[in-house]
C-alpha cells in the first residue's frame, strides 16, 4: 500500500529503466506518486512500471531520448494525457565513458554532452513550459555527480557535462523562480550500477586495471563512509527533493557521496 508523502503528485523520472532512476521511480511510487518511467530502452521502462504496479503503485512507461526535443515533448504530452499534469521532473538519464584525457575525441565529447548536458537543458525547458502552462509551480531535479564538482583525468568529457548540469540547475533556478518552479540537483559519488560495470570494463580495455572491480574499488578509496553507494542510498534525499519538505530550496546541489567531495 503506497505511502502518502508524494500524495498523487505526477513525476517523470528519465533513465528510470534501471540503476539510480529505477530506484527513484520505485521509491516515489511507494510514497504515493504517479510515476512516469521514461527511458531510451522501452522494454526496461515497462519492466520497472510493471514492478511498481505489482506493489499497488501507479506507473506509466514511456520511451524517450532525452537528447531529442520532439521525443521529450512527446513523453511530457503522454504524461499529461495519462495523469493530467506534471508536478516533478527528474532529468536523471545520463551516460559515461572511461577515456584518458589525451584520447578524448570530438565524437566522444559531443555524444556525452548531447545526452548529459543538452538533455538536461531540453528536459528542464520542456518540463517548465508544461508547469507554467498548468500553473501552480513545480520541481525539477537533476543528477550531476561528484564529477560535476571535480575534474577527473579519466572522465574529462563526463566531468564537463556534469559541470554543465550544475550550471543549468543554477541558471534555471534563477530563470524559473517567478513561476514557483524550483530547480535543484543531487550529486551521487560511486554507485554500484551497470554504468560502473561498463566503466570498470573500459579501465581494463585501456590497460589501466587488470581485473574486474579493481577500478571501482580503487576509485572508492577516499569515501569517508567506507563503502560504495547503492541506488537505495540516494532515495531518502531524492524523496526530500521531490516532496514539499524542500519547497524553500532552489539552485542547490545536494552531495550524496558518502563524503568524497566536501563543499
Ligand atoms: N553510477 C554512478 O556511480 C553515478 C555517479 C554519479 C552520477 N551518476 C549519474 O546518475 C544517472 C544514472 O546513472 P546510473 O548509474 O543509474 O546509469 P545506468 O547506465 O545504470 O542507467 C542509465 C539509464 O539511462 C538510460 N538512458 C541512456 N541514454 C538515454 C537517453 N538518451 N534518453 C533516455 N534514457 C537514456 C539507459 O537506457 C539506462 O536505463 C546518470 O546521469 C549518471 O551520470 C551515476
Amino acid at each position: 500500500m503506497p505511502g502518502e508523502m508524494m500524495n498523487g503528485k505526477v513525476v517523470i523520472v528519465t533513465g528510470a529503466g534501471r540503476g539510480i532512476g529505477a530506484a527513484i521511480a520505485l521509491d516515489l511510487a511507494a510514497n504515493g506518486a504517479n510515476v512516469v518511467v521514461a527511458d531510451l530502452n522501452a522494454t526496461a521502462a515497462e519492466g520497472v512500471a510493471a514492478a511498481i504496479a505489482q506493489t499497488g503503485g501507479k506507473a506509466l512507461a514511456v520511451r524517450v531520448d532525452v537528447s531529442d526535443r520532439a521525443s521529450t515533448r512527446q513523453a511530457i504530452e503522454g504524461t499529461v494525457s495519462h495523469f493530467g499534469r506534471l508536478d516533478v521532473m527528474f532529468n536523471n538519464a545520463g551516460i559515461s565513458q572511461t577515456c584518458p584525457f589525451l584520447e578524448v575525441t570530438e565524437a566522444d565529447f559531443r555524444r556525452i554532452m548531447d545526452i548529459n548536458g543538452l538533455g538536461v537543458l531540453i528536459g528542464t525547458q520542456e518540463a517548465a513550459r508544461q508547469m507554467i502552462k498548468q500553473g501552480g509551480g513545480g520541481k525539477i531535479i537533476n543528477t550531476p555527480s561528484i564529477a560535476g564538482k571535480q575534474g577527473y583525468p579519466l572522465f574529462a568529457h563526463y566531468c564537463a557535462s556534469k559541470f554543465a548540469v550544475v550550471a543549468l540547475t543554477q541558471a534555471a533556478a534563477r530563470a524559473l523562480a517567478d513561476h514557483r518552479i524550483t530547480v535543484n540537483c543531487f550529486a551521487p559519488g560511486v554507485v554500484a550500477t551497470e554504468l560502473w560495470q561498463q566503466l570498470d570494463r573500459e579501465f581494463m580495455d585501456h590497460g589501466l586495471t587488470q581485473k574486474p572491480d579493481q577500478a571501482i574499488n580503487e576509485f572508492s578509496q577516499s569515501i569517508l563512509l567506507g563503502r560504495v553507494s547503492t541506488p537505495k542510498d540516494l532515495t531518502g534525499s531524492t524523496l526530500f527533493l521531490a516532496s514539499s519538505l524542500s519547497d524553500y530550496m532552489t539552485g542547490q546541489t545536494v552531495m550524496i557521496d558518502g563524503g568524497m567531495v566536501l563543499t
